[in-house]
């Protein structure tokens, strides 16, 4: 999907619901995956940094990452009001980009939420996001459930997934390299009055 989209979305994209939703898959991130507290954390797709706002004590550095230029402006106001820790990085990266220059670093924890839907293919993502994990290193995705094309049926240029059948993203994560693969339900989201599943995928590299 567009990038203007999201930069057209991102300073009003926060609210009460979003919040709401953000803490609830940063608790299931936080039930799944065993933290010490100094985990290096990227978040992509990050959008505003609600779901890195909700981590934030229970890790260590954020880095969060972002295609949109918009959304990046706001997560950056909210590193400089401290709404987001001290250090907390915004990054511009797209793994879709076939020109992409992978940052040399690692992580122990990458997170997404909502993202993955909105990319058709999947593969030089997840191969992106098994690189910058450290050996041990986790992956937690949120995402919808298959729905098909009632959630995004108010976009039409969508050009990205109608929710993920479980089993089939658990393939394209072991096709992509990691290991113990596990999907539990998550939250919900509601639109058009119509309330839609949210999985939690946990990998590790
Ligand atoms: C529905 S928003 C979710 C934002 C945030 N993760 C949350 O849960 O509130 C999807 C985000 O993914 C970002 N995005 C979409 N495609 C991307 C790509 N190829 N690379 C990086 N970010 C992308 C969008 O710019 C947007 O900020």
């Amino acid at each position: 999907m567009a990038r203007e989209h999201f930069d057209g979305i991102a300073q009003d994209y926060d609210d009460q619901e979003k919040v709401d939703r953000a803490r609830q898959i940063a608790e299931a991130v936080r039930a799944a995956v065993p933290l010490t507290g100094r985990e290096r954390v990227l978040e992509y797709g990050a959008g505003t940094g609600l779901v890195a706002q909700a981590l934030q004590g229970a890790v260590g550095q954020l880095t969060l990452a972002d295609s949109s230029s918009g959304m990046r402006q706001v997560a950056e106001e909210k590193v400089a009001v401290g709404s987001l820790p001290e250090g907390t990085r915004v990054w511009d990266l797209d793994l879709t980009d076939p020109d992409v220059k992978l940052p040399d670093e690692a992580f122990d924890l990458a997170v997404s939420s909502l993202v993955l839907h909105h990319i058709p293919d999947l593969a030089p993502v997840l191969t992106g996001l098994h690189r910058l994990l450290a050996p041990g290193g986790h992956l937690a995705v949120a995402d919808l459930d298959s729905d098909d094309g009632r959630f995004h049926t108010h976009l039409h240029d969508f050009d990205g997934h109608d929710g993920f059948d479980r089993q089939s993203l658990a393939r394209q994560l072991r096709a992509a390299g990691f290991t113990d693969v596990t999907v539990e339900d998550c939250t919900t989201l509601v639109k058009h009055g119509e309330v839609f599943p949210v999985f939690l995928a946990v990998a590790r590299r």
